[in-house]
């Protein structure tokens, strides 16, 4: 429990902080690199460099710093992180080696303004944040570890099956190489994987949603060909060009926020944009799986593990909206279509932004151009709805934005964004 003293402190010093938090947590990550070069081997170097990452961190701890005396406020904020963090194995035995760094970097770059009160204060207001950090992911540890075929940290998996899904994405289907059960996860979550790739000094971690309905005995990731010199492109132009069928990976059990609540009775836009088109084809299978004419044990389970009553699911309009730069890089046109023909009450709409002059002859999509307001206002036809949106930061930007635009409710808005969690409006 922090004093009140402590806490004082701590508040009215965040601000200052905050003001300086790019710089300290740049700072904090050149000392701590340098003193445990290991964590390299866990941290993510393409949102390193881009300075993402930093930020990240530096909002969270001053947003922390703000609410430390009702800490409860930050949990939804979190548990979002500790998904993160438990996908990425991170340990209680890494949060005083973080906290230490942080610690110095705020004395390093505030000098003599940083006085020995204040670096107190700091040092245990960040116990009392790490302890919150260190007790959800326990819990989440422990619920990854005891469902069936759950585990902890890294697990070996086979590619069985890589199939190009167009020009730029590729999907890799991953069975455990032990060739035990999967465990269920919810549609929308994503696992990490870890590659060693020659050349490199570290091991590197990329996250990748899940693209199809849990109940399979493989999991389907769909990844992006990046452009080529960028470190954001070295791990998917690697699995792209060097990983093939019986090639092993190492995988983290699933997890992520994002996710389809199919608790509510209520209709379900999914929107999507380029490959953020990944975890909607989860949700969409998903909904699809549920929905079968007839009721398999299959449908049973996974109606079960959404814990979701089975008229709400099969009453819930689907609508499904796509936006791609043209047909050459849409990604499942066909498996959206098959899957929606097969559901009782869904419908689909694609965008392409510059169609092909072949996609002219095909007739593959509904509307061209951007996925504007007028294209929406168009689309949307109950603004009660559950919004689901996942593709590039732009194109998210513009899509909340429009819906909001449209009288849609903020909390019926979800998105996800690739790389630390940021507010979209700040960004
Ligand atoms: C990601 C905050 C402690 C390792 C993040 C993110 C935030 C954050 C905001 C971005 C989340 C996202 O991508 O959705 C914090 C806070 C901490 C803390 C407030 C202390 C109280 C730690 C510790 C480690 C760690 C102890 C382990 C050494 C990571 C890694 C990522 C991450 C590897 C993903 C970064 C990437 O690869 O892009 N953390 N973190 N964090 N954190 Fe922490």
């Amino acid at each position: 429990m922090l004093s009140q003293k402590t806490i004082e402190i701590v508040k009215s010093t965040a601000p200052v902080l905050a003001e300086k938090g790019v710089e300290i947590t740049k700072c904090f990550y050149k000392n701590l690199f340098s003193s445990h070069p290991e964590l390299l081997n866990i941290f993510n170097h393409a949102n390193q460099a881009k300075g993402r990452q930093q930020t990240a961190l530096a909002n969270t701890v001053y947003a922390a710093a703000t609410y430390i005396d009702q800490l409860e406020v930050l949990i939804p904020a979190v548990k979002q992180i500790a998904h993160k963090h438990r996908s990425l194995a991170v340990k209680p035995e890494h949060y005083p080696i973080v906290g230490e760094h942080l610690l110095g970097a705020i004395k390093e770059v505030l000098g003599d303004a940083a006085t020995d009160e204040i670096i107190n204060a700091w040092a245990e207001a960040y116990g009392v944040i790490a302890q919150v950090f260190i007790d959800v992911e326990k819990e989440m540890y422990e619920e990854a570890t005891n469902q069936t075929g759950g585990w902890k940290d890294f697990k070996k998996f086979k590619v069985v099956k890589k199939v190009e899904e167009s020009a730029i994405i590729t999907s890799f289907y991953l069975e455990p190489s032990d060739k035990t059960a999967l465990p269920a996860f919810l549609p929308g979550q994503y696992i990490t994987i870890r590659l060693s790739i020659p050349g490199e000094t570290n091991l590197l971690n990329r996250q990748y949603s899940l693209s199809d309905a849990a109940g399979q005995s493989t999991f389907r990731i769909s990844v992006k060909r990046e452009s080529e010199c960028t470190p954001k492109g070295k791990v998917s132009n690697y699995l792209h060009d060097h990983i093939n069928m019986g090639d092993e990976l190492e995988v983290t059990a699933p997890a992520g926020d994002f996710v389809l609540d199919a608790e509510k009775a209520a209709p379900v836009y999914l929107i999507s944009g380029g490959v953020g088109i990944t975890p909607m084809m989860s949700m969409l299978k998903t909904v699809a799986a549920s929905q079968p004419k007839t009721h398999s044990s299959f449908a049973q389970k996974i109606m079960s593990m959404l814990k979701t009553k089975e008229t709400a699911q099969l009453n819930n309009p689907v609508t499904f909206v796509h936006a791609a730069k043209n047909g050459e890089v849409h990604a499942f046109h066909d498996e959206v279509c098959e899957t929606i023909e097969n559901l009782q009450n869904a419908r689909r709409y694609f965008v392409y932004e510059q169609p092909t002059s072949e996609d002219y002859v095909k007739k593959q999509f509904n509307g061209e151009g951007y996925l504007d307001f007028e294209k929406l206002s168009s689309i949307v036809k109950e603004k009660e709805a559950q919004f689901y949106i996942c593709g590039p930061v732009e194109f998210m930007k513009a899509t909340v934005i429009n819906l909001e635009k449209l009288g849609v409710a903020e909390e019926n808005i979800h998105y996800e964004f690739f790389g630390p969690a940021l507010n979209l409006k700040e960004y």
